[in-house]
């Protein structure tokens, strides 16, 4: 598909900071919780019917994460097929201390795509932080998540910040609340892989950007998952249990309620190929017979399926510890630092922003 049809349905990712936004406070009580940018589910909205009727029918995969689909991705990480998620955690037990010992002291620690914080949460027993920044898309995970740290660990600030990573990231005046604090990115769990190379390419810019802010103390420490055989890759994207391919057709549930279609589910089949000449894994779902499918919102349409024709709803980018390196670094990163499982199947990097 073509870039210009990409950035539609993702949005427009710019690599500058925003003129500073004013983070504006939207709770009374508890811990502070912040809105960068109103999520926008009209745009949103028009951006995955759009997206649904291109040519190349294909969905950003933020629009997975409703409550069930939230819940499909966490018994996904609980699969024996799904590798990322134990191996990162292994990789972060083993050489907790030892990459804690690379830390400044005072730091503030930003989660980017909190989620439930379950990660940080380990990791700030380790870790001397005196701030937490959760920064999350869904604002029903981030209030319990953030409250959550609060009560662990009375002495370390909670903020919780509802941010779309799709969009621009505009932290720069939060973290410029306490600048005596270097900040430190926690981007773990190969979230970066839903992003081409490009705009991987792009955000981890933006990261930068706001770690060199800091005298140029900030750190990334991210979780990125590995190029393998081919096999055991489409397996952690195709498990028996079929989990994965409920998650994937769980798209087009979400798609039924957010523009009033008609998808029938059944009427779809999950597919997970590995391009290795993009190296990526990427999730279909493929009609399994012809029919029509009607949208009434934002606007009536509606959109013929053959058989066999595919929704593509997800890439998953791999990368190679090498390649992985050189991207960190076209971002303006330095002192790279990789952790890896004996297999060599996901790699944890640690990289300075200044
Ligand atoms: C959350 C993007 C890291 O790509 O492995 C898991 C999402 N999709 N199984 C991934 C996912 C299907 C996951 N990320």
């Amino acid at each position: 598909m073509s870039k210009q049809a990409a950035s539609a349905v993702r949005g427009d990712f710019v690599d500058d900071i925003p003129a500073a936004a004013r983070p504006r406070a939207a709770t009374a009580g508890g811990p502070r919780l912040l809105e960068l940018h109103a999520i926008n589910a009209a745009e949103d909205a028009a951006r995955l019917l759009a997206g649904l009727l291109a040519g190349q029918a294909r969905t950003d995969p933020k629009f997975f994460y409703d409550a069930q689909g939230s819940a499909l991705f966490d018994a996904i990480c609980h699969l024996d097929e799904y590798h990322p998620t134990g191996t990162e955690a292994a990789i972060f037990r083993q050489y907790r201390a030892e990459i804690a010992r690379e830390l400044p002291r005072g730091l503030q620690w930003v989660d980017l795509g909190a989620g439930d914080a379950a990660k940080s949460r380990e990791w700030l027993a380790a870790v001397p932080a005196r701030r937490y920044i959760g920064v999350d898309i869904a604002d029903a995970w981030l209030r319990p998540a953030v409250a959550r740290i609060a009560e662990a660990y009375p002495r370390i600030e909670a903020i919780g910040v509802v941010a779309d990573l799709t969009r621009p990231l505009a932290l720069a005046p939060l973290l410029a609340e306490t600048p005596d604090a270097p900040p430190l990115f926690f981007y773990p769990g190969s979230s970066i892989g839903n992003f081409p190379p490009d705009r991987a390419l792009a955000l981890l810019k933006a990261i930068r950007l706001l770690g060199a802010g800091h005298g140029g103390l900030g750190t990334l420490l991210i979780g990125v998952d590995c190029e393998s055989d081919d096999a055991r890759l489409v397996a952690a994207y195709d498990d028996a249990l079929g989990v994965t391919a409920a998650f994937n057709r769980n798209l087009l549930r979400v798609a039924n309620r957010v523009l009033g279609a008609d998808f029938d589910p059944r009427a779809f089949a999950h597919r997970a190929v590995f391009n290795r000449e993009e190296s990526r894994v990427e999730m279909h779902l493929v009609a399994t017979r012809d029919q029509t499918v009607r949208f009434t919102v934002p606007d009536r349409a509606e959109r013929d399926f053959a058989a066999g024709e595919h929704i593509v709803t997800e890439y998953s980018y791999k990368y190679t510890p090498a390649r992985f390196t050189a991207l960190l670094e076209a971002a303006g990163f330095t002192d790279v630092r990789i952790w890896q499982d004996a297999e060599q199947r996901f790699a944890v990097c640690l990289a300075a922003a200044g």
